[in-house]
């Protein structure tokens, strides 16, 4: 089974094609497209919606007819589907920008009129998570049941278990900011740029994590919810009580910050893990992406639940993609919406 997928919920315009057999325990890449609009909106510090929107308008066709291999002369017309053998379409309903998630519905609600191939409708949440199930090269073992989720991007920071396909119980998530926006407000307080979260981990690379001691969301409270509004106000504290800072100032707050958001993280999944049986954890999202954080994960996992295993995906399928977008469309029942019926939503909580 072939799969068109394409994800437009925030800042990145892009398309792929993933394939799976019937019981394969894996989705496989065919292609993956991914324009990144990061240089558009680094003048403002963050993603400015309109810029956003436009941009997807300008790159959605030259992305698809790219994932879908088109010779040049072909790209001005519809494409021939059933040639790439493309059995379903899949696209990014929420959770995301509306105006930039409506350029990706409209889109494939198109593609689905003019080809009758059917639709499935993807949580961006829910491709985080199916990042893993993508094979890669370095990785032998393919997630499995029951499973613990730990998904931490721009939006969202989350503690999922599972114990099937598609069947998500939420068991902890941020009350306030979400991690990588916490990273990303640390980069601009320290004049880094955007997207935050490289940056702000670049230079702890050269900081002393125990210079100022941050602290850690929820620390003594028993929850697996996440806090980073209180570490992100004490980060401003200090800069603004430094006044100008040295090069090796920024870095240490980078680093002590970096340490102190990452614990928490750390603390939370520790929580989780002893609260349900687990076999497999998946970590997922931009923050992923955090070198830090992975090493630390596989020490915790290493140290206190040996018979866990970890999968965490390459850096470029934990920032935002299509390939996971296809991938969690691959492991869903298969049923598909009317082009007429797609909806978009900001907010778009993980259901079973
Ligand atoms: O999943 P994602 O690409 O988009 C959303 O769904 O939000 O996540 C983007 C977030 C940004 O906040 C970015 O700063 C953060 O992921 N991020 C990182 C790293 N790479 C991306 N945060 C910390 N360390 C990184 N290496
Ligand atoms: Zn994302």
């Amino acid at each position: 089974m072939r799969i068109l997928a394409i994800e437009t919920s925030c800042d990145e315009t892009a398309a792929a094609v993933m394939e799976r057999t019937d019981t394969s325990p894996w989705v496989k890449t065919i292609t993956s497209v991914v324009a990144s609009q990061a240089k558009l909106h680094e003048k403002y510090g963050g993603v400015y919606p309109e810029v956003a929107s436009r941009e997807h308008i300008r790159k959605i066709l030259p992305v698809i007819a790219e994932a879908l291999d088109l010779p040049l002369h072909e790209r001005g017309r519809l494409p021939n589907f059933s040639a790439a053998g493309i059995d379903y379409l899949a696209v990014t309903v929420g959770p995301g920008l509306i105006g930039s998630l409506l350029v990706g519905t409209q889109t494939i609600a198109s593609l689905g009129y003019a080809t009758g191939l059917p639709i499935l409708p993807v949580n961006h949440l829910a491709g985080h998570i199916y990042a893993s199930f993508i094979a890669t090269e370095s990785v032998l073992t393919a997630p499995d049941f029951p499973l613990l989720s730990l998904v931490v991007s721009g939006g969202h920071t989350m503690l999922i278990y599972m114990k099937g396909h598609h069947q998500y119980e939420l068991i902890g998530q941020t009350r306030d900011d979400a991690a990588g926006e916490a990273f990303d407000k640390v980069a601009k307080l320290l004049g880094l740029g955007y997207p935050g979260g490289p940056l702000v981990s670049q230079l702890a690379r050269k900081g002393n994590r125990h210079a100022y001691k941050f602290p850690i969301g929820l620390e003594h409270e028993d929850t697996c919810d996440f806090s980073f509004s209180g570490l992100k106000t004490a980060v401003l504290r200090e800069v603004q009580k430094a006044g100008a800072l040295s090069e090796q100032g920024k870095a240490d707050i980078a680093a002590s910050f970096e340490r102190a958001a990452i614990e928490a993280l750390l603390l939370k999944t520790s929580r989780a893990l002893q609260s349900r049986p687990v076999r497999h954890f998946i970590l997922g999202g931009g923050v992923a992406a955090n070198n830090y954080l992975r090493e630390r994960l596989a020490t915790l996992l290493a140290h206190k639940t040996p018979a866990v295993t970890l999968h965490v995906p390459p850096s470029h399928l934990c920032t935002d993609n299509a390939e996971v977008i296809g991938a969690a469309a691959a492991f869903s029942n298969l049923v598909p919406i009317a082009p007429s019926e797609l909806k978009t939503y900001a907010r778009y909580p993980l259901t079973s």
